[in-house]
């Protein structure tokens, strides 16, 4: 009688740790998942904070602050500054590879330099200035 109560309780307590392993388990589950959601949507904000800092220095004085192509000095260039809520007449497309290639190796005969120094920078300019509308 005695012996049946000693295996019953070891049963239920190796149930119990089972329970409490497994829940354990599912959690750590759901909080990775939310954790890559996090990760991503907070990378994708860093990069255009980034994109956008950079931009401010190097390309609002002719893109202009909102990307229209209108900053002063763009003004007087043959061709103008790009107008990057446009779609159309993008020389190199607008897509993140084509404003990548853009930057690297400028656009000849145009006031459009490359920005080689600014590699460590092209995905975040290419985010920044694909997110004008
Ligand atoms: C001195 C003025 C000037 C500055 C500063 C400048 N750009 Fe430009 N950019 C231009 C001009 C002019 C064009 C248009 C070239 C053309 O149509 O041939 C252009 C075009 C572009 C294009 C469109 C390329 C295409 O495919 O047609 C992109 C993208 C671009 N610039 C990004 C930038 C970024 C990012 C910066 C800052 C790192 C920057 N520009 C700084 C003058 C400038």
């Amino acid at each position: 009688m005695r012996k049946i109560y000693v295996y019953s309780l070891l049963t239920f307590m190796f149930l119990s740790v089972g329970l409490v392993l497994n829940c354990g388990k599912s959690k750590e589950g759901e909080n990775a998942q939310v954790n890559a959601t996090d990760t991503s949507e907070a990378s994708k904000a860093d990069l255009l904070a980034k994109g956008k800092e950079v931009y401010e220095v190097n390309c609002a004085s002719c893109h202009g602050p909102n990307g229209a192509g209108d900053g002063p000095a763009g003004a007087a260039l043959n061709p103008k500054p790009r107008n990057f809520a446009l779609a159309d007449g993008w020389k190199n497309g607008k897509t993140k590879e084509g404003i990548i290639k853009t930057l690297k190796e400028g656009i000849t005969g145009s006031g459009m330099v490359a920005y080689p120094h600014l590699e460590a920078e092209y995905e975040a300019l290419a985010e920044y200035v694909l997110s004008f509308k």
